[in-house]
């Protein structure tokens, strides 16, 4: 097949360029660098079965150029704001990266007579909800602009599906982690003690308590949902079965650095920043009835993702950015 994939460069997009490549489908990847980085994907440029465009998707006219010349079978849209506390404090950042970019797509795809939509939403839809929702459950109450841009995202491509008969799977990620990282609490955490080992600043009171899920076993679940789902519009939660607490991923962290004695300290309220959700966990029962289960636990992702990332500074001060991951 031939499939566009939006903010490819990033980290979980370049994950699901790697595994659409291996299956030979022929990628066009669409990313404009603003937090993604070209070595992640750098490993494909020489491959005649991918091409690479730089480039802001809400350049309407150019995107429409690519789409056009590219005869997609379908769209993996995964360019979004990653940067959710940014967002609290830039009130343009969500509404320009994680909702127009969604409508520009949605443009072309009518434009250019594209169908099927793969798309990257979020479990911060949901708020602060205090029982597991299960997907067809409400009513939402995003408490980030990055949420409440992931469901207004979710809602046109909803009326797209009805309007421009397209078919969507919507795939409402948890906290992802694993190889390539370059944002959340492990990524932090690492930082924070590579630069002071015997102290750690924890934002909230660290009991917040949310699913982490391995990167990889994430682009599993994509494509599963992908092949084995036919809906018009196709919306599935996506976890592990199990959570983590971020004191206990700071626990994972040190044990993984070797570091002794750490001091942990706390800023105190219940939740890391505004818009974050404390406490959370959905339900996945429908993704698990369709055959699909989460692998790795939440605490065995942070391991792994630790690891990784501790692995990419070592190789990243040894021979320059040339790592290939
Ligand atoms: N990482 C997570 O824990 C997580 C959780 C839930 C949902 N998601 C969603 O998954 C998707 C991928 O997230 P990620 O963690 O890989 O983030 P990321 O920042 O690594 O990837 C997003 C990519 O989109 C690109 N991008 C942003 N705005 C663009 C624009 N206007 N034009 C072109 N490219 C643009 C960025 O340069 C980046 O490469 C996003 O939609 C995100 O909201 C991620």
């Amino acid at each position: 097949m031939k499939i566009l994939v939006t903010g490819g460069a990033g980290f979980i997009g370049s994950h699901l360029i790697d595994y659409l490549i291996s299956r030979q489908h022929y990628v066009v990847c669409v990313d404009d660098l603003s937090m993604g980085r070209l070595e992640h994907i750098r490993h494909h440029l020489q491959n005649s079965h991918f091409e690479f465009f730089e480039l802001d998707i809400l350049n309407g006219a150019e995107l429409n150029q690519v789409f056009s010349s590219g005869k997609f079978q379908c769209v993996f849209h995964m360019a979004a704001n990653s940067d959710i506390p940014a967002g609290v404090q830039n009130m343009n950042l969500d509404l320009q990266k994680t909702f127009l970019t969604t409508h520009c797509v949605l443009e072309c795809m009518k434009n250019n007579g594209v169908k099927d939509l793969v798309f990257a939403s979020s479990s911060a839809i949901y708020g602060k909800s205090y029982e597991p929702l299960a997907e067809g459950d409400g009513p939402l109450r995003p408490v980030s602009f990055y949420g409440a841009a992931k469901l207004a995202s979710e809602a046109y491509i909803s009326a797209a599906c009805e309007v421009h008969d397209l078919r969507a799977w919507i795939i409402r990620f948890p906290n992802v982690v694993g190889e390539r990282a370059t944002h959340g609490v492990v990524f932090d955490f690492i930082n924070k003690l590579r630069q002071n080992p015997g102290r750690l600043l924890i934002l909230g009171d660290g009991k917040q308590q949310k699913p982490y899920l391995y990167v990889k076993d994430l682009i599993e679940s994509i494509l599963f949902v992908w092949n084995n789902s036919s809906g018009d519009l196709n919306c599935f939660n996506i976890a592990p079965s199990d959570s983590v607490t971020v004191t206990q991923i700071a626990e994972i962290v040190v044990g993984e650095m070797g570091l002794g004695d750490v001091e942990f300290s706390y800023t105190g309220q219940d939740r890391g920043w505004p818009g974050d959700v404390p406490r959370f966990e959905y339900d996945v029962g429908k993704i698990n009835a369709l055959g699909w289960k989460a692998p790795t636990t939440s605490a065995q992702a942070v391991k792994i993702a630790v690891k990784a990332q501790l692995r990419e500074i070592s190789c990243a001060t040894t021979s320059g950015n040339n790592c290939r991951w």
